[in-house]
This record gives C-alpha cells, structure tokens and sequence, in this order.
C-alpha cells in the first residue's frame, strides 16, 4: 500500500516529477500528469502547487486531478509568460519539480445535505474540478450537483470530455456556454451569469463555488445572492503574482490577506469590498 505523505507549511524544496501525459486542450492550454518519483502527497481540491521549470522558474498553478488519486497529479496551464510557456512545451519524460500542496481548500463538507453549485468560467473549470470528482465520488453526501461552465468560444472550452461524460451522467447537472455562437453549438449562448437565474436548485440550501476572471466571480457573487444565495455561502479562488507560496514574501497581498496562506478560497464576505478596490 502507498504511503501518503502531508507536506508542512514551510517546505520549500521542491520534489522531482516525472512528466507522464501531455494533454492540449486549447490552442494555449495544456493538461500534464505527472507521476512523483518519491511518495505521492494528499491534497484536498481547491489547493495549489509551486511548479518549477528548471532552468526556467516557478509559477502557482492549483492541481486539476482527483485528490483520490495523489499519484497521478495533473495541472492545466494557460500559457501566458516563461514559466506558463515553457510548461506548455514539456513533452512526457520530462522532469520538473514541485512543491505543496498549498492553500485553503473548497468548502466541501459546508455542501454535505446541500446542493453544490459550481460556476467555472474558462480555465477557471481546472481548480473546480477535483471538487467536481470528489463530490461525484460521493454523490449521495450532496443535493443537487450543477454545474454551469463558460467560455468565449467552443474551441476555449477546457476538459471536454469530461464535459460530455458528466452530460451523460444523471449524478451531475452540467450547463455549457460560450459567448459567441459558431455554427453546430446548440447549447446556450451568453455569459455564464446568464444560466444563473435559469437553472434549478435550492438557492436557500445552495452551496457555490465559483472560479474565472474576477469580474466573472463578481457577477457571479451578484447573480447568485440576488437569487437567495446567503453570500456566506458562495466561494470564490483568487489569483495573485506568487514567489514564496507559503506567507512569507507579501507577493500575494490583498489589503490585509495573504492569498497563499489565507486564501485562494475564500468566503464572498471576506474578499467582497477588496475586490471593490480597482488595481489591490
Ligand atoms: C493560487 C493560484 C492558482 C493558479 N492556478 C493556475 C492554473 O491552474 N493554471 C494556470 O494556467 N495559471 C494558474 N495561476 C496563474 C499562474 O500562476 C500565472 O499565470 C503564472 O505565474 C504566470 O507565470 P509566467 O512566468 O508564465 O508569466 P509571467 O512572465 O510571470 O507573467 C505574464 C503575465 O501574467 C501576469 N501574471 C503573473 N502571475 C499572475 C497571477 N497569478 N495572476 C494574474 N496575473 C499574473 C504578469 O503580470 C504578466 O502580465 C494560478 C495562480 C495562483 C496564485
Ligand atoms: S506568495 Fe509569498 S506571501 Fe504569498
């Protein structure tokens, strides 16, 4: 039997990971398995890691595989600056390290007897979706399970044979979007606060996790409370520049929170007026 190792805070030596699978999913973003060349590592959906690129440099990219598998670790990257590009031309059997798991976790057991309602715009679905296979695994812990996914276009869509997978499953209510039409999509168009008001779950005995851009959270925060939502009860991932990871270099400040060490989840009431705050 494998050994499960929990990681301290304070560890910040990465470990050595073997690229198993690279898996595009859009013209700019890639899914890659790694297999950990010592004893895999537990971690709860919701939390991230410290990815670095030897020779290169290290970037926070949050685990997009099911927690109940820690061997098999997956993170799915846009490519945006060095660290991003250079993950996104990693090609299987190559080697970089990793550090974590870090961060406060999706609010799961909060959901236990509730229904989950995740909201997930763009690469946004890649943080939500250990939470979406954990809950699958326990389906009968939770009411209703929806999920409502955007993007700007059927080509942006991320995961989508999961998609088609949990379309066909009765355990999961999944809605799709994009915010232009092309020809052959027959699902919804429009932005995905648009599906809020329109598909059916108990917003008084709602739980939301919600993971996009932030003005997409916001909306999202907006829609859901103005729907009956509680806002104590509506979750959202934040993403600010990382160095250290673990709360000692302040790259990650929002007035008075340390994203890596107080967040990235956090509880709409404690990040709604920070969030006001243009350029914080
Ligand atoms: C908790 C957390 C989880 C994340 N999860 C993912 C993930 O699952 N997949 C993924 O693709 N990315 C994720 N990110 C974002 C990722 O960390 C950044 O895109 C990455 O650090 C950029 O590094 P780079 O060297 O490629 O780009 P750089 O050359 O450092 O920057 C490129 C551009 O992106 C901006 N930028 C850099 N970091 C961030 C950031 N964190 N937020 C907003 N803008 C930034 C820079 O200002 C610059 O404009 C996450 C970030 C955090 C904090
Ligand atoms: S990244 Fe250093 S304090 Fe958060």
């Amino acid at each position: 039997m494998t050994t499960l190792e929990l990681p301290t805070r304070g560890e910040l030596t990465g470990r050595p990971y073997q690229v198993s699978t690279v898996r595009h999913q859009t013209h700019d973003v890639v899914t890659i398995d790694v297999r950990p060349e010592q004893d895999p590592i537990a971690f709860q959906p919701g939390q991230f890691d410290m990815v670095y690129v030897y020779g290169v440099g290290e970037a926070a990219i949050s685990i997009s595989s099911d927690p109940a598998t820690p061997g098999l670790l997956s993170h799915t990257i846009r490519a945006v600056g060095w660290v991003t590009k250079a993950l996104n031309q990693l090609q299987p059997g190559a080697t970089i390290a990793i550090r974590g798991p870090y961060g406060r976790p999706w609010p799961l057991e909060q959901a236990q007897g509730r229904d989950l309602v995740i909201v997930a715009g763009g690469i946004g679905l890649a943080p939500v979706r250990p939470a979406i296979v954990q809950a699958l695994h326990q389906r009968e812990r939770f009411g209703r399970v929806v999920l409502l996914v955007g993007a700007r276009s059927p080509r942006d869509l991320v995961f989508r044979d999961d998609l088609d997978r949990w379309n066909a499953d009765r355990g999961i209510d999944v809605h799709a979007t994009v915010d232009s039409a092309v020809r052959g999509w027959t699902d919804h168009v429009g932005v995905v606060t648009t599906l809020i008001p329109r598909v059916p779950f108990d917003p008084e005995n709602a739980v939301v996790l919600a993971c996009g851009p932030e003005v997409m959270m916001r909306a999202t925060a907006r829609s859901m409370q103005a729907r009956g939502v509680p806002a104590e009860r509506i979750h959202v991932t934040l993403e600010r520049n990382m160095k250290c990871g673990v709360g000692t270099c302040g790259h990650c400040q929002l007035g008075p929170l340390f994203l890596c060490r107080d967040g990235p989840v956090f509880a709409w009431p404690e990040v709604a007026d920070l969030l006001e705050v243009r350029e914080l």
